[in-house]
């Protein structure tokens, strides 16, 4: 009997925030309804008519679900029914689009995302975004169904172990940017310009913009800095190149900032702010970063604004969150910032199994039989004959391998 997804009867939001949504086959005319549900809400329903005969009722567990197509997600998951026993759902557009992901099919069917469809989640579900620099991190950051990679110049503290992302440069951005897109997330890949690449002029930006598009494989970039950069953000987003904007804590201003440290404490302050990410959203940012600032200020900016504000210590009320790869899972030195959440702890895990490699190194425990290459014992014996009157080694007993 075949087995088709064909109407879903009911859907629950599950406690840790994901839906779970059963599929039940009806009749000989088999009406496909995928329904997507977000935080309660059945946001929409789509209906297709297949006219396959079956009685059967599957479930399938999801996370929340977007996606581009409904019809066609339905069709791939008809003709790989086999190879899901878990479907993913990811989030990745409009309210009113569908993906679908599974756990297990290794070529996920879910849609690029784009910088328009993260500008048009704006109060809706909240974006995440992780940074990544390379290939192994993307293809983590992508399984997990994360919105946004963003290729942050963090990569200068996290990975290449330095003070300050000053000593970063566009040549080593365009290098990563590269590795990431090697993944082909269906994450949107948003490229750090790092500081110097967008100061000189208009002109210099534009080409620097260009290089992590064209060489890097960049989908947008992000630049920080408010009204003081209009006129470079403006020349970019001519370009046709989408600008992520990043005020608050920008840490290329470290020296400028004096540490560090907390910005808009102080209405002064935190009124210039919120200029900014006004300038920012009406210039035609896609969405802005906030960086270190008071949650309150994080809600004013989310507020005020038409793009989607993603948080960094910013509070909870930004339109979405973004965190550093290697904080995110303990993969760092083990001191955190405040607004950290390590979700693992990476580097204890790895530093543990390092110790237990070196340890069977150490005693001849590795590597083991069935992790060593074999000859037939024939061939072996004639090697071991072969060399036995010139070698001044003791050799391994004929008729055995080596050991
Ligand atoms: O480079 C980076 O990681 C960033 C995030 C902190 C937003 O800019």
């Amino acid at each position: 009997m075949s087995v088709t997804f064909t109407s879903v009867r009911s859907a629950e939001v599950n406690p840790s925030g994901g839906t779970k949504v059963v599929v039940v086959v009806v009749g000989t005319v088999v009406v496909v309804v995928v329904v997507v549900v977000v935080v309660d809400v059945v946001v929409e329903v789509v209906v297709d008519m297949l006219d396959v005969v079956v009685a059967a009722t599957v479930v399938v567990e999801t996370s929340i679900t977007f996606s581009s197509d409904a019809h066609a997600v339905t069709t791939r998951i008809n003709a790989n029914k086999d190879r899901f026993t878990s479907l993913k759902l990811l989030p990745v557009a409009s309210k009113s689009k569908y993906a679908v992901r599974s756990t297990k099919y290794p070529y996920p069917v879910a849609k690029k995302i784009t910088a328009p469809e993260i500008k048009a989640r704006k109060g809706g579900p909240k974006i995440t975004m992780v940074t990544a620099y390379d290939y192994p991190g993307a293809v983590i950051a992508d399984r997990a169904g994360v919105d946004i990679i963003l290729v942050g110049d963090s990569v200068a503290n996290v990975v290449h172990g330095m003070p300050t992302t000053l000593e970063i440069g566009i040549d080593e951005i365009v290098l990563h940017t590269r590795a990431v897109k090697r993944a082909n997330p269906n994450a949107l890949v948003v490229a750090d310009m790092p500081w110097l690449s967008f100061h000189i002029s208009a002109e210099d930006s534009v080409r620097n913009a260009g290089r992590l598009v064209r060489e890097g494989g960049a989908e947008a970039v992000k630049l920080e800095g408010g009204r003081k950069r209009l006129p470079v953000l403006q020349a970019i987003l001519d370009a046709e190149i989408p600008v992520m904007g990043h005020i608050g804590l920008t840490p290329q201003s470290v020296h400028a900032m004096g540490g560090f440290k907390v910005q808009g404490k102080a209405v002064d302050a935190a009124t210039e702010m919120i200029e900014d990410a006004r300038a920012l959203s009406e210039a035609g940012c896609f969405s802005i970063v906030l960086e270190g600032v008071p949650d309150i200020l994080g809600e004013i900016i989310t507020k005020e604004v038409d793009v989607p504000t993603i948080g960094i210590g910013a509070g909870p009320s930004t339109d979405g969150q973004v965190l550093v790869f290697h904080d995110v899972l303990g993969l760092g030195s083990g001191s955190y910032p405040k607004f950290v959440r390590p979700y693992a702890d990476l580097a204890d895990q790895a530093v543990a199994a390092l110790e237990r490699f070196k340890a069977d190194v150490e005693s001849g425990n590795f590597p083991s039989d069935a992790e060593s290459y074999h000859v037939p014992d024939e061939i072996a014996a004639e090697l071991l004959k072969g060399i036995q009157d010139v070698s001044p080694h003791p050799l391994p007993a004929p008729g055995g391998n080596p050991p």
